[in-house]
């Protein structure tokens, strides 16, 4: 039995397993309790101010470049060595998570990596895959949401690109309300930001197996 429950008493970790498996994307609310939101978004608001954030980049390794015509959100990774409890709370959940899937999913999930994002009002994601063209090691993706109070007349959602049989497609439509957790495959769900009016805080990071170095 997991300890997180989802309001219609359902383990929320079995209603992951389910729609990702069933749609490739996962949608649950509530994920991070309003205590946990506050606390992560002080420390984002903390670091933001000190200047940790950088313009972020798309692609990685020798592929790795800015490119503000694609994506010109902010970003700071998460220490995983971080001793600040809301850090070492998050990492916790999300090792639930991980060998949840494991157990269930047979992933072989080994790491993962997070960062804080910020939109600012206007910023955006271009449609593109989480997945790297030279690294397969991005398994699943997870963003959860940090702003409180999000209407929908402010934009900012994340467009899930969703493929259905015979090459049709359908858009499913999320806003990033707080402690809202969305996640999917990384390797086969594409999805777009949309820009918003205000500025948008979340944490994305991906579940990764271990790469195959080739030889
Ligand atoms: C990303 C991304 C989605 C979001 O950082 O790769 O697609 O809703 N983020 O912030
Ligand atoms: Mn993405």
């Amino acid at each position: 039995m997991n300890a997180i429950m989802s309001s219609s008493g359902i383990p929320i970790l079995d209603q992951l397993v389910d729609d990702l498996t069933e749609n490739s994307f996962a949608i649950v609310d509530d994920f991070l309790s309003p205590v946990e939101v506050s606390s992560l978004s002080q420390l984002l608001a903390d670091q933001f101010d000190a200047g940790d954030f950088k313009l972020a980049g798309i692609g990685n390794m020798q592929n790795f470049n800015v490119d503000k015509q694609i994506r010109n959100d902010h970003i700071s990774w998460l220490d995983p060595e971080s001793t600040d409890p809301g850090i070492v709370n998050l990492f916790h959940k999300i090792d639930g998570v991980v060998s949840y899937l494991n157990r269930t999913c047979f992933l072989a999930l080994s790491e993962y990596e997070f960062h804080f994002a910020r939109y600012q009002p206007g910023s955006f994601f271009k449609r593109h895959l989480d997945a790297f063209k030279t690294d397969d090691s991005r398994k699943i993706s997870m963003v959860m949401y940090l702003n409180e109070n999000w209407k929908a007349e402010e934009g900012g959602a994340i467009h899930l690109y969703v493929p259905g049989p015979d090459g049709t497609e359908t858009t499913k439509v999320v806003y990033p309300i707080a402690g809202r957790l969305v996640c999917f495959r990384s390797d086969i769900l594409e999805h777009e930001v949309i820009p918003a009016t205000r500025a948008r805080m979340s944490i994305t990071g991906w579940l990764k197996t271990r790469p195959v170095m080739p030889f």
